[in-house]
């Protein structure tokens, strides 16, 4: 077994007629197990691309995506889901349901049809609101998450990525528009998530300071491409080179 648990190798979306070329022009990067990964670069690069191509929402058109050594096809996909969880950009949470519908709604894709007709079984429920004791909002279980506030929302949406108790966790901007407190809060809940349980985390993230300070290791893209991979030293340096 190889020491990544995330591989691309000259990864190759379609062709977007309004750039002139593939969204991803031939990704490649690796990701050990366990790591820390902060994945930057200005807007359209192609960094919520590549989060989505993991989880093949995006599907390749060259090149291969390697998740735990298994290359990522039709057949592997649902076994590939079940170990990598996304948090959307935006948070992607149904307004009309619950903060605790929202959480439960990370197990439908482990759940035959049938059996979502059934209602969630008692085990799921209590996972559920055990998650989000353990992000400070158990108050909160049964409030619409249209009346929550940003921060809270994305905090209901990082205990539905957890639900599936994925070993790979993505964030796409987790913390882009909280304020400097709820900030914290996600990033330290990421943080804890990688330290306590060895869980492999990649964050899209727009602030150095913060990339620079939660992560072991930095990805940059620019224009469907990898254009650093690196310790978080000196980023500043790798965004002057890509806007000059
Ligand atoms: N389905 C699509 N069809 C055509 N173009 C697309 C599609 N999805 C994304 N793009 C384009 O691909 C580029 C990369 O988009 P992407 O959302 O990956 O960027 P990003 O790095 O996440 O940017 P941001 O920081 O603004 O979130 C953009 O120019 C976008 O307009
Ligand atoms: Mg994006």
């Amino acid at each position: 077994m190889s020491d990544y648990v995330i591989e691309c190798h000259n990864l190759e979306t379609a062709y977007a007629a309004s750039l002139n070329r593939p969204i991803l022009n031939g990704i490649n990067c690796q990701i050990k197990r366990g790591e820390f990964v902060v994945l930057l670069g200005l807007n359209g690069a192609g960094k919520s691309t590549l989060l989505r191509s993991l989880v093949g929402l995006v599907p390749p058109v060259k090149g291969e995506i390697r998740i735990n050594d298994l290359v990522m096809t039709p057949q592997t996909l649902p076994q590939i889901r079940r170990d990598v969880s996304m948090l959307f950009q935006g948070g992607g949470l149904i307004r009309q349901l619950s903060a605790l519908e929202n959480v439960l709604c990370g197990r439908l894709g482990a759940r035959t049809t049938w059996q979502t007709f059934l209602g969630f079984p008692k085990r799921d429920r209590l996972l559920a609101l055990e998650l989000l004791e353990q992000l400070g909002l158990r108050q909160l279980a049964d409030q619409k998450t249209s009346l929550l506030s940003g921060g809270q929302q994305q905090r209901v949406a990082i205990a539905r990525a957890l639900i599936q108790s994925p070993q790979i966790l993505l964030a796409d901007e987790p913390i882009t528009g909280l304020d400097i407190m709820a900030s914290q809060q996600v990033m330290q809940t990421l943080s804890k998530l990688h330290t306590e349980q060895g869980m492999t985390i990649v964050a899209v993230l727009h602030d150095l300071g913060i990339a620079a300070k939660y992560a072991q290791r930095a990805i940059v893209l620019n224009a469907g491409r990898v254009v650093y991979e690196g310790l978080c030293d000196n980023l500043q340096a790798q965004f002057a080179e890509i806007s000059s």
